[in-house]
């Protein structure tokens, strides 16, 4: 197994990408945290899990929030004692148009976006330190890296994400931890539910395998990053998009 005892922290999880890494990260023996707000998905998740014979828990976390974040620490190490990995896969879109975009949606993007990274990375880290050893995987985005049209808070926050990245590979990398990020695509979840279907017909044409990505493609990338099989690698951002940004 590649993450046997490794203990996880997986925020956005009670739903699509986040899921199925849990899943993932599970049937690889990993202790895994499903942290999202979404109380009643995520323990459901984290029970099918337990079921399943896996060890897993639901913690209830706003990841823009301080104080929620060091909750969700805490809980994790209270109840597996360390951590090992942080995924910070938790993200919101509230597209418009640039003209019409509103400061508020600008700014919530961000925070959850942006700022949340930031909160459950400083909130990890201290332990991580302390023994040597930490995967950091960050979400970024095409639209992060390439722009896309009605989305000027979620491609800076995106972006921002893979600055982040860069500047904690050459911070952490002395003490052990490796901190790298994925660039889905377009993915087949909620979140690309929103846009409307014109969008996607003229989308999918211009991605070279000409379909959507399955949270289980993303998934699979979080496992290599969270694995020993990239122990070499170090603040590179992982592009799982068909084609789509070459
Ligand atoms: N490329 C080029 N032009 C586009 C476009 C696109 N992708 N999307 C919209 N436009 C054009 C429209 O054709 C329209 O042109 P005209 O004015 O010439 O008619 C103009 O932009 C305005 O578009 P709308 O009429 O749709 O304007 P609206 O204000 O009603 O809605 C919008 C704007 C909310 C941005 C809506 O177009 C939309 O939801 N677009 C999709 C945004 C998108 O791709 N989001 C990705 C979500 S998935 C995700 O975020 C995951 C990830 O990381 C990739
Ligand atoms: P999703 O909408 O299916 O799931 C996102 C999860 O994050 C939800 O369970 C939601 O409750 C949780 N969440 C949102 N705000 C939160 C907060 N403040 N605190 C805690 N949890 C919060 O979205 P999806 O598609 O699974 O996205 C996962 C990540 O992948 C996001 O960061 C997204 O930006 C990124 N991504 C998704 C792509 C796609 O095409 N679906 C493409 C590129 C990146």
């Amino acid at each position: 197994m590649r993450l046997e005892n490794r203990v996880a922290i997986i925020t956005g999880a009670a739903n699509g990408i986040g899921l199925e890494s849990a899943k993932v990260f599970a049937r690889e023996g990993a202790k895994v945290v499903l942290a999202d707000f979404q109380e009643e998905a995520g323990s459901q998740a984290a029970q099918e899990l337990v079921n399943e014979g896996y060890e897993a828990i639901f913690v209830k976390v706003d990841v823009s929030d301080k104080e929620s974040v060091a909750g969700m620490v805490e809980k994790t190490v209270s109840e597996f004692g360390t951590i090992d990995i942080l995924v910070n896969n938790a993200g919101i879109t509230r597209d418009a148009m640039l003209v019409k975009m509103s400061e508020e949606d600008f700014k919530r993007v961000l925070d959850v976006n942006l700022t949340g990274v930031f909160l459950c990375t400083q909130a990890v880290v201290p332990t991580m330190v302390e023994k040597g050893y930490g995967k950091i995987i960050n979400t970024s985005s095409v639209s992060g890296v390439y722009g896309n049209v009605g989305q000027t808070n979620y491609a800076a926050s995106k972006a921002a994400v893979v600055g982040m990245t860069k500047t904690w590979a050459k911070e952490l990398g002395r003490k052990g931890i490796r901190v790298n990020a994925v660039a889905p695509g377009f993915i087949e979840t909620n979140m690309v539910a929103t846009v409307p279907e014109k969008v996607i017909e003229s989308l999918v044409k211009t991605i070279p395998v000409m379909a959507l990505g399955k949270p289980t493609d993303i998934a699979n990338a979080y496992l290599y990053l969270a694995s020993e099989e990239s122990h070499y690698v170090n603040g590179t951002v992982l592009h799982v998009d068909g084609g789509i940004m070459m």
